[in-house]
């Protein structure tokens, strides 16, 4: 185990906290909010901000779209340079957060932004950003990663800097009410996901990473099977502190972390706008059972201590069976059927785009050859 953990981001958790805005940016920034579609307009939270930043000059840049694209998001990169807009305030889900990222980065760069997701320009200075965050899943808010789609070539690739992170997040609970029923499952599944990227590996008896994972999921495990009772404020305020942690590097920091079923998966959104989460439990249980001989002990860990099963031979098989149940009951499906009835059309194109993006050995010991991931494509897809 060696590692440097720092996570710098302040929280602002519980009800009311959005008018910490005021105080969290100095007045004498000149702020531009970015959001999505329009939630916060109907739900009363972008009143909130407009109320928190009354002291401060402010404008806006709304229409970010879910699993936003560069294409939209470089409009607000040319009023970032051409206003000279000093902090970014984002208000929304992992999409506006993420989009925001990227605002943030190209702002402070003079080539083509989607350099940045590329590799062809490393960020080392960005526009400071604070988020209210309107939808837990993502750990976007305190996290240094970003997700960005350019939608021309249905490419969605990823970008990690320390100059992105968040300064402040604001996590009120309260804001999730106005959220579909659909967005809170993705929430949980999300979550849960980026807890097994980073839990269900090789066994290297860490036990502060361990534990705390463990908690984690059993908590995500309990708010989905308490789904019926998630109008009220405990289960909400959980929720939302569950999904922050899952995502904020402190249970993969010294150990190792797959982030396979994510790569496959962002594919999976590029080519059928499968959302995010949905992604995640469509590769994740046929990526384990496809890698059972390498998941075979940390999956056996995970079946006694979240999901109380019994010891026996086939107790990691059982545990796959458990986590698929799991997003079954949630109404979320484990297998692909947005892409049509041609099947092997569809797993080429995935695997197109893997090898496109140079997703050629994936998992924490590089064992998802492409080979491999046509397997996982194979059972995945109905
Ligand atoms: O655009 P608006 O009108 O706000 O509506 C959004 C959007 O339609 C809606 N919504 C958000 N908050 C709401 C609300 N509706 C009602 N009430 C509220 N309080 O929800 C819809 C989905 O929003 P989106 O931001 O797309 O969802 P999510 O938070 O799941 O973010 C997904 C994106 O994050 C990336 C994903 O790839 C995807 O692009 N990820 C980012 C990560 C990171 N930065 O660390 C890690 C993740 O693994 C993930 O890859
Ligand atoms: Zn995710």
């Amino acid at each position: 185990m060696k590692f440097s953990y720092v996570n710098p981001t302040q929280i602002h958790f519980g009800q009311g906290q959005i008018e910490t805005v005021a105080s969290s940016i100095p007045t004498t920034e000149k702020v531009l909010v970015i959001y999505g579609g329009g939630s916060i307009k109907s739900n009363g939270v972008y009143d909130q901000v407009a109320k928190a930043l009354e002291s401060h000059t402010w404008q806006e840049f709304s229409g970010v779209e879910p699993n936003t694209t560069k294409e939209t998001l470089d409009k607000a990169v040319a009023i970032v340079k051409q206003d000279g807009i000093d902090y970014i305030l984002a208000v929304g889900g992992g999409s506006v957060i993420d989009g925001s990222k990227y605002v943030a980065a190209a702002a402070k760069y003079d080539g083509e932004g989607w350099d940045i997701l590329t590799g062809d320009h490393q960020v080392t200075d960005a526009t400071p950003i604070g988020a209210i965050l309107t939808l837990p899943a993502t750990g976007s808010e305190s996290n240094m990663g970003a997700v960005i789609t350019k939608a021309e070539t249905q490419d969605k690739l990823a970008f990690l800097a320390p100059a992105v992170q968040p300064k402040f997040a604001v996590l009120d609970p309260d804001v999730m009410k106005s959220l579909p029923e659909k967005q809170l499952i993705n929430g949980i599944v999300d979550a849960w996901v980026h807890v097994c990227e980073q839990y269900l590996t090789l066994p290297t008896n860490a036990m502060v990473q361990d534990g705390y994972a463990e908690t984690l999921l059993r908590s995500l495990k309990s708010l989905g099977e308490q789904f019926e009772q998630r109008d009220n404020d405990e289960w909400r305020a959980n929720l939302m502190w569950s999904a922050n942690q899952a995502l904020n590097g402190l249970i993969g920091s010294g150990v190792p972390q797959d982030w396979a079923t994510h790569m496959i998966g962002h594919e999976l959104t590029a080519l059928w706008h499968v959302d995010h989460a949905r992604s995640l439990a469509i590769v994740q249980p046929s990526l384990l059972r496809n890698q059972l001989q390498y998941k075979r002990a940390k999956l056996e860990q995970m079946g006694v201590n979240v999901f109380g099963l019994d010891k026996s031979e086939d107790l990691a098989e059982r545990t796959i069976y458990a986590i698929e149940q799991f997003y079954l009951q949630l109404n979320v499906p484990t297998k692909l059927t947005e892409h049509g009835s041609d099947k092997a059309a569809a797993i080429d194109a995935v695997i197109d785009q893997l090898t496109q993006h140079g997703m050629v050995v994936l998992g924490e010991n590089q064992s998802i050859t492409l080979e491999k991931s046509r397997e996982i494509l194979t059972e995945a897809i109905a």
